[in-house]
């Protein structure tokens, strides 16, 4: 009966969950679609083939109007609902885990329809910054693998890698841990790596490319880390 129960609810929120998604990806395509409209309007009186072909152009260009309404509305919904994650535990289907389901499944909706576009550009830190990471200057972002946004610290000139998974959450046991990632000023977080909760990247630390951090682990300043599970360098030469 329990089971049933939490299907029920799971069920229900999946599809408040869509209700959002539709509601905010349709406010994010209305401007490019008004200028699809307006073009298709101007063009009354060219060729058809002339027609078509601004209207080609303005669809193109619609989809990038379309993207960064979607990174402000986003984001403006997550400041304006406050929905900023806290460190702790949760009971699965607690309020505190339906809330980092909706945070998330807000950053989704950019990260699977348009953060591919964003990766490495200014969009990508004021993304993250509205979501409630604290970026520092000069951050270069290059994945769109990054989630829990508000408990996602990134100081001065860190990079993380293409492809790079940055996680603050844990299910663990039927409970969701919820813990910071700190990366330190200048820290590099390698390509294809994994960075679990609770970790703090020490400046100007390089995680090397496809290495896995467990969780907690504390990364001392301009250390290297390899492997699966990760250790320091020297360590693996010892
Ligand atoms: C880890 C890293 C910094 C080592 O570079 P380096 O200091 O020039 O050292 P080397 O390439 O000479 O390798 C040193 C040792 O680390 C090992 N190593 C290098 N890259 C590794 C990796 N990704 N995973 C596991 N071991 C690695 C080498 O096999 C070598 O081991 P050994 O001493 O037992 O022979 C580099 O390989 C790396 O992964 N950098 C991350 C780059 C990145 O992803 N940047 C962000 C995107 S651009």
């Amino acid at each position: 009966m329990k089971g049933v129960a939490a299907a029920a609810i799971q069920l229900v929120f999946t599809l408040f969950l869509y209700g959002i998604g539709i509601f905010i990806i349709g406010l994010a395509i209305y401007p490019g679609a008004g200028l699809c409209m307006f073009l298709w309007r101007a063009g009354v009186g060219y060729a058809l083939h002339v027609r078509l072909l601004m209207l080609c152009l303005g669809v193109s260009a619609a989809y990038f109007i379309y993207g960064i309404c979607l990174i402000f509305l986003v984001g403006a919904v997550r400041v304006v609902f406050r929905l900023s994650l806290k460190e702790g535990e949760y009971p699965m289907q607690s309020p505190g885990a339906l809330k980092w389901a909706l945070v998330n499944s807000l950053v989704l909706l950019v990260s699977n329809t348009f953060m591919d576009f964003i990766l490495l550009t200014p969009f990508i830190t004021i993304f993250y910054r509205l979501m409630g990471a604290k970026v520092g200057r000069n951050v270069q972002i290059n994945s769109k693998y990054c989630a829990d946004l508000s408990l996602l610290e990134i100081a001065d000139e860190a990079v993380i890698g293409g492809h790079a998974t940055v996680i603050c959450h844990s299910f663990e046991r039927g409970r969701l841990i919820l813990k910071k990632v700190k990366i330190g000023r200048r820290a590099v977080v390698g390509l294809n790596s994994v960075i679990l909760p609770g970790t703090e990247i020490g400046e100007h630390a390089i995680i090397a490319a496809g290495a896995v951090l467990g969780k907690n682990t504390n990364v001392e300043p301009r250390s290297v880390y390899c492997g699966v599970p990760a250790i320091p360098a020297k360590d693996r030469r010892d």
